[in-house]
């Protein structure tokens, strides 16, 4: 069980009486971070705010080693089995756009994706498809919005790359990632896992899936904002072209030449951002603390009485299946006809719950099926009952005068 309330003194955000009860449910967006996290940028900003690995003094030796150690942390906490197999970036669509670059792609080749995708890894693919021809195809969804396996198998024949999300932003349906793999590798397709919202709230083992790529954001995981992660299986990083040249990705150059360095050196050009990265390695030692199954307990007890409270409305939509154990910590609703900006607003102003409402980067997913736009709760480790039963208590609110 998670001990909310020991975790709730871990963020100075929740503590602020100033700034009065906030009920944060908006973790799927943005994950609020802990003190340690906060406080292990704001060392490397008054301590050693130097270069890692270019210059021999103190500092930028102590700058080197602290994001060498991120590097470990990161890579450890995935299962990679090489620290040189995750790559900085800034978020997960800096990941996806280095694969979209860097994989040798030619015309005619078939990326595969899901009909519920961000647009981080939609329109990377719709990009290349009108820059160099590659055909983009759409796994469509059961109708509760899960994966069918069996229209997968029909349209991964001749695919070149699978590229799909892990756990849906939209409505949180984690996709049965280790089948997937295994029916993309008979086909001798490889496979990028966007796995943005399910690496903060469940175990990803990399070599456990044998996925090819994967992608994740800091920020979403209790790290520093524009952070993120770039894995890919050693071989397979090295035969791909960098995306990104300049400093840091050379061991040389003449006036006419130049060496590329190695994985992951080839793919991170120019001075990185030092605290974010030292700031992540100390978000994944914090997140390292709970058991995955622990946060999905939790996340579920509080997903389903939520539910269980909305679902009174028969107006009111759930997308994605009624089911809360498929949705992990998303609840993502709409009322036909109404705008959910309004409803999202009234939340804030009334008790100050923080929710997304919009087409939560999913504009296809909408557009397709004529929703205007839904509200999203999400949630994380640091929500409460409590909470839940504000948020409850407001909503019955709006609904009596929306
Ligand atoms: C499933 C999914 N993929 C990709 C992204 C893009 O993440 P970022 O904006 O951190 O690059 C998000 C962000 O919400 C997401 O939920």
């Amino acid at each position: 069980m998670l001990d909310t309330k020991k975790i709730r003194a871990d963020f100075k955000i929740l503590n602020n009486p100033a700034g009065g009860q906030m009920v944060y449910f908006d973790s799927a967006c943005m994950s609020l971070k802990p003190d340690v996290v906060v406080q292990a940028m704001d060392d490397y900003y008054f301590k050693y705010s130097a270069c890692a690995f270019r210059s021999s003094h103190h500092l930028s030796e102590q700058a080197t080693k602290k994001t060498k150690e991120a590097r470990k942390l990161v890579a450890d906490f995935i299962g990679a089995k090489k620290t040189d197999e995750i790559i900085f970036t800034r978020n997960t669509t800096e990941g996806i756009n280095l694969l979209a670059n860097a994989f040798p792609f030619k015309k005619g080749d078939i990326v595969l994706v899901t009909d519920k995708e961000h647009n981080s890894n939609l329109v990377p693919w719709l990009y290349l498809r009108d820059k160099i021809g590659i055909e983009v195809r759409i796994c469509p969804s059961n109708i509760n919005n899960t994966f069918d396996l069996e229209k997968f198998k029909e349209l991964v024949k001749g695919v070149r790359l699978v590229s799909m999300v892990h756990t849906s932003n939209l409505d949180g349906v984690t996709n049965p990632a280790k089948e997937i793999v295994e029916i993309a590798h008979k086909n001798k397709a490889l496979v990028f896992l966007d796995c943005a919202q399910s690496l903060p709230h469940q175990k990803v083992d990399v070599q456990d899936l044998d996925v090819d790529f994967i992608a994740f954001s800091g920020h979403k995981m209790l790290g520093p904002t524009g952070t993120g992660v770039f894995y890919g299986k050693y071989e397979l990083l090295e035969s791909l072209n960098p995306f990104l040249v300049g400093g840091d990705t050379v061991e040389f150059t003449t006036y006419t030449d130049y060496k590329m360095l190695p994985v992951p050196e080839k793919f991170e050009a120019g001075l990185q951002d030092y605290a974010g990265i030292i700031g992540l390695g100390e978000a994944v030692k914090y997140l390292s603390q709970f058991n995955f199954k622990d946060i999905k307990n939790h996340e579920l007890e509080l997903n389903q009485y939520i539910t269980d409270e909305i679902s009174k409305f028969p107006q009111i939509k759930i997308i994605g299946p009624q089911d809360p154990s498929l949705r992990s910590g998303i609840i993502n609703f709409y009322l036909e006809g109404t705008d959910m900006h309004k409803f999202a607003i009234m939340l804030d102003s009334m008790a100050m719950v923080e929710i997304r409402s919009g087409q939560h980067c999913v504009h296809s997913y909408f557009a397709d099926r004529k929703i205007r736009n839904s509200a999203r709760v999400s949630l994380y480790i640091y929500n409460t009952m409590e909470e839940a039963k504000i948020f409850v208590e407001n909503f019955n609110k709006i609904m009596k005068i929306i």
